[in-house]
């Protein structure tokens, strides 16, 4: 990890509101800059940058930090990550540690032998007849196999095992990579006899791999383990050859399927992703999400492909998306229908989607069910106007009175807030309250450094109730008291808090805070204190302990008299 005055160099030589403007449109409001959020949804802009204090915090989402760990958020990188690249944007020189090294150095092995492993999957593609006629007869073209730099893994137990052992590979890595697999009697290709479909991230590289298979073997898919570069929750398959399209036509396309994708690329839809074979995640609705606001799910036609829409449109719409279905006939997928009924067929479908609450409203299930589904979905939209503009038409189409239709989403509302509230007391979440006295306090003890001395002796950490402020409180007591260098050694909550007192008014009349404050937080443990003692003097009183209620009873009273 590099040190402290390393990472302060790249802070002065990057301007927070320059490099926050790359990514966010902000406009000028006072002393500071303002913008509508990238970490949730919102119509109105509260996330706020600072260029005095070179932070920004959004008082929507209470989500705050600097440079780096807006890098972190928003690209979903490590510390380290945001590091290297924010080093690099600064011309700032780091001294690589060596276990960063180490990983690094690991990770670039395994970029070169997945295109090591590319390309002897394609060069075995071009050899074997029966891989060709198998993508010919499922209709992806030579072009489209090109584009999607398809391949072919032979049948053999170690074709790809030896070509990387004499690419230089170490068995060792190969292994790691997933793309050998040890058995009894040894280690042996992973992927065997299939089609293989390279997996690329947003830079291009190829981090992964799927496999069909073409002889009907078990499973009909299988895919790369994850590894060190591959997490299948960030990776959508097909992005990298669909995010300029979803820019440009504004909506992502999700599928199921590698081949549904292929095959919509190849039909002039090429803002269309999929996910790796498991369910979507809040990452992919994040990743998506920063390139456009409208997703558009197509999943297969059967009872399956119906309820993975449900789930993936209860997650995209979390993640601040607009989402809306597209519904095929029984039976169909994408890839299936594109090739019944071509790309005009396709557009049309494209052209009705339906609405969250006509998809709900095609299920065989009685109208309560319906709604109490569709409402749980709906209370999951971040936007407040289009919940009350679906609770109206659900209420419309299922024909049930809209004061029992906003009844019961009322109901599904507060009992998902509170299960939120329970579920993950993280960041994020602006309600949690603090006592006003703790959070004044450090907001003092920043403001003017020279209290620190005044509050020693009189106030410790274990008088603090919340945690942040404790912490907190404690790091400055122990010397932290730049705010920036403070801001550096905090995390999570912490960093989300300091950042949002760093950005509230000053004290006019800082002395007189700080005495009500004092005089709060003792007042606070006085009074525990005294509880206490009350406590302990019943015992003693129930145990006849005359000498020890004597004595707590003294103390008791030189608690009360100190008050004056
Ligand atoms: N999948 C998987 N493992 C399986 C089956 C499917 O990972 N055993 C994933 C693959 O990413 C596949 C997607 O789920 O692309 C959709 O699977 P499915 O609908 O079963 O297949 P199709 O895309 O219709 O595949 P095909 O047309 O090749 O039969
Ligand atoms: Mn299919």
């Amino acid at each position: 990890m590099p040190s402290d005055s390393v990472l302060e160099e790249i802070k002065t030589r990057i301007d927070i509101v320059d490099f926050i403007s790359e990514y966010v449109h902000l406009k000028h409001a006072g002393q500071n800059w303002k913008g509508l959020c990238p970490f949730h949804a919102e119509k109105t802009p509260s996330f706020t940058v600072s260029p005095s204090k070179q932070i920004y915090h959004c008082f929507g989402c209470a989500s705050g930090g600097d440079i780096f760990s807006f890098l972190v958020r928003y690209e979903n990188l490590s510390f380290p990550e945001a590091v290297r690249a924010l080093a690099k944007r600064a011309g700032v020189e780091l001294k690589v540690s060596q276990k960063d090294a180490a990983r690094t150095g690991e990770k670039e092995i395994l970029l070169n032998m997945h295109r090591d492993a590319l390309v002897f999957f394609q060069q075995q593609l071009a050899r074997n007849a029966k891989a060709g006629e198998y993508l010919n007869k499922r209709g992806i073209n030579i072009e489209a196999q090109k584009l999607f730099s398809l391949g072919y893994a032979l049948k053999t137990w170690d074709a790809l095992l030896t070509f990387l052992v004499r690419k230089g590979h170490k068995a060792e890595m190969i292994k790691k990579a997933g793309l050998v697999t040890q058995g009894t009697k040894g280690i042996y290709d992973t992927f065997r006899d299939r089609i293989m479909f390279p997996i690329y991230d947003l830079k291009g590289e190829v981090i992964a791999f799927g496999g069909r298979t073409i002889s009907g073997d078990d499973p009909k898919y299988l895919n790369s383990p994850e590894t060190l570069i591959f997490n299948k929750g960030r990776v959508l398959y097909g992005l990298h050859r669909a995010k300029e399209a979803i820019k440009k036509t504004g909506q992502a396309l999700f599928m199921e399927g590698y081949i549904d994708v292929i095959m919509a690329h190849m039909h002039g839809f090429s803002n269309s992703v999929a996910p790796l074979g498991t369910a979507l995640t809040p990452e992919h609705g994040k990743l998506i999400k920063r390139f456009v606001e409208d997703a558009t799910l197509v999943f297969d036609g059967d009872e399956a492909g119906m309820s993975a829409a449900k789930r993936a449109a209860n997650v995209l719409l979390e993640s601040g998306l607009n989402v809306r279905i597209l519904s095929f006939p029984d039976k169909e997928d994408p890839d299936s229908f594109l090739r019944k009924k071509g790309a005009e067929g396709f557009r049309k479908l494209l052209d009705a989607p339906l609405s969250i609450v006509d998809f709900f409203m095609l299920q065989k299930k009685d109208r309560r069910m319906i709604a109490h589904e569709a409402l749980e979905t709906i209370s999951r939209m971040p936007d407040n106007v289009l919940q009350g503009q679906y609770v109206k038409m659900l209420s419309e189409k299922l024909m049930i009175n809209e004061i029992f239709i906003r009844e019961e989403f009322n109901k599904i509302r507060n009992l998902s807030a509170r299960t939120v509230q329970t579920a993950a007391p993280k960041p994020g979440l602006r309600t949690k309250t603090r006592p006003s006295e703790e959070v004044s306090l450090i907001k003092l003890l920043l403001q003017l450094p020279e209290t620190i001395g005044k509050v020693s002796g009189v106030i410790s950490e274990g008088d603090f109730k919340d945690v942040a402020t404790r912490t907190i409180f404690k790091k400055i007591m122990g010397g932290l008291t730049d705010f920036n260098e403070l801001l550096s050694t905090c995390e999570g909550e912490e960093k989300d808090f300091l950042t949002e007192i760093s950005l509230r008014d000053d004290f006019d009349n800082p002395e007189k805070g700080f005495d009500d404050c004092i005089k709060r937080i003792t007042g606070n443990k006085r009074k525990r204190q005294l509880q206490e003692l009350q406590g302990k003097i019943q015992e003693a009183e129930s145990r006849k302990d005359f000498k020890l209620l004597k004595l707590l009873q003294a103390q008791h009273q030189e608690i009360t008299r100190k008050k004056g």
